[in-house]
């Protein structure tokens, strides 16, 4: 297969100093709104990437379920393999892939358990189907096959057929990124992109250009 002629010339837009919000909250508030006024498909998927303490790094795809500037949220079993990385090392970072658009937002951060009352709060709000499902899904541990797997959630569907609420499961939670950069991609022609870069700077943020 040859991706050599695999290319885009990107000439959507700019972005300057002059237009960005001024803190990184306000700014990824506006390009999100963006992301979903142009109908992209899962606009709040992002990659989340970690590493264990030794740096062997890891990512994957989530949801980012809320953010504000505290910092991005998202939800997932902490027993995981991204969820044993956090609790070694609470460095991670965020990648949101908005290609349609021409952009790119990466965000450097640290992440930090959510409180279970804020847990329990967005675990009652997703359907019954994928409450069952965080029950009968040990995340990233193997399993002998997909009945395996079917049978699991059988058994949960069945311990929990007479309860009006399924519970949070005891490895089930949600992770605030508190972050340290963000940086705001934009494609330019002639791979001249813009990339302007919040960092944390007092109680407010610095603001750079990087070369693309
Ligand atoms: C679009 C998309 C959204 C996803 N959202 C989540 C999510 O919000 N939480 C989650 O735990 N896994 C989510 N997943 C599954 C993860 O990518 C991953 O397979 C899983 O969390 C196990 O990762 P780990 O073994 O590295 O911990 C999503 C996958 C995709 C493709």
């Amino acid at each position: 297969m040859d991706l050599s002629t695999l290319r885009e010339e990107y000439a959507r837009g700019g972005l300057d100093v002059p237009d960005l919000a001024a803190d990184p909250t306000a700014m990824f508030e506006r390009w999100l709104g963006e992301a979903i006024a142009a109908g992209l498909h899962e606009p709040n998927a992002m990659v989340v990437a970690t590493s264990t303490p030794d740096g062997t790094p890891s990512s994957r795809m989530v949801l980012l379920k809320g953010f504000d500037a505290d910092g991005f949220v998202f939800f997932t079993n902490q027993a995981s393999r991204k969820g044993e990385e956090i609790a070694a090392n609470p460095r991670c970072a965020l990648l949101f892939p908005w290609h349609p658009l021409e952009r790119q937002v990466r965000v450097d951060g640290r992440a930090e358990a959510l409180a279970q009352e804020r847990v329990e709060a967005y675990f009652a709000s997703r359907p019954r189907g994928a409450r069952i499902g965080a029950w009968a899904s040990h995340q990233s541990r193997p399993v002998a096959s997909r009945a395996e797997l079917a049978a699991s959630y059988a058994k949960v569907q069945e311990r929990f057929a007479d309860a009006e609420e399924v519970p949070v499961p005891p490895e089930w939670g949600g992770y605030l990124v508190v972050p340290e950069a963000v940086e705001f991609w934009q494609g330019r022609p002639g791979r001249m992109h813009d990339r302007l870069v919040y960092s944390r700077d007092g109680e407010g943020w610095a603001v750079e250009r990087l070369a693309p």
